[in-house]
């Protein structure tokens, strides 16, 4: 094993989040960041539609399901595979592929939902510039499809990777919605650039 994998190994083994995961039966971590934004923010309630973008291996969905008791309508999808979930429609593709992204268009069948989450995160080469280039282009692509998709009044939550780009992308957000928020979850990692953009009320 080589020295960064066995230090990720260890790094997971120390964290407190990946022992309640484990202990509580979530897919992954990840799900603490959607809990403490929707506590935060209250963003899912029963008998919405939503779309959970770079959804596997699925604790956000699996989250959305089991809280709202699968009174909801969830069109995930991701690059990778995942495994079923009830309420969850999974769709596996790359979604900066303009024939892929279109084909999540006409899934919906020009029908508006309520909510579009992105926790996408590109693979990291470790070539700054390049990464920051790529996890950028993936939400701009998050916007896009959120300002073809959101009802009225609809909300926009997007992992975004603090750096080149990043401020210019907050801007554009604030102009589409009504009240925008930078969050930091406490379950994201200090010493990662990730923070969550809350984006409601998407003005149309
Ligand atoms: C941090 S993980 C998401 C974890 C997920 N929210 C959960 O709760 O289990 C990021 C995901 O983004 C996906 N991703 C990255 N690039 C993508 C792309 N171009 N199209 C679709 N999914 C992508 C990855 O495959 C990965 O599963």
């Amino acid at each position: 094993m080589g020295k960064s994998n066995q230090e990720w190994r260890n790094r997971q083994n120390r964290d407190p989040f990946v022992k309640r995961a484990l202990k509580e039966g979530w897919r992954s971590r990840a799900v603490f960041k959607l809990e403490e934004i929707n506590n935060k923010e209250k963003i899912l309630y029963p008998g919405m539609t939503c779309m959970d973008l770079g959804s596997s291996p699925g604790s956000w969905s699996q989250y959305t399901s089991l809280k709202l008791k699968e009174k909801v309508e969830i069109i995930a999808l991701d690059i990778l595979p995942m495994d079923y979930l009830p309420a969850v429609e999974f769709v596996q593709g790359d979604f900066s592929d303009d024939e892929f992204f279109n084909s999540i268009l006409l899934l919906l069948k020009n029908r508006k939902i309520d909510l579009v989450m992105s926790d996408m995160a590109p693979n990291i080469s470790g070539i700054k510039i390049s990464d920051q280039a790529r996890s950028m282009h993936l939400v701009e692509l998050a916007l896009d499809i959120a300002k073809k998709i959101l009802k009225k009044r609809g909300n926009f939550i997007c992992k975004l990777f603090q750096g080149y780009g990043s401020e210019i992308f907050i801007k554009e957000v604030r102009q589409e919605f009504e009240k925008v928020k930078v969050f930091k979850p406490k379950s994201s990692r200090p010493d990662s650039r990730e923070v969550y953009l809350i984006a409601k009320s998407y003005l149309g």
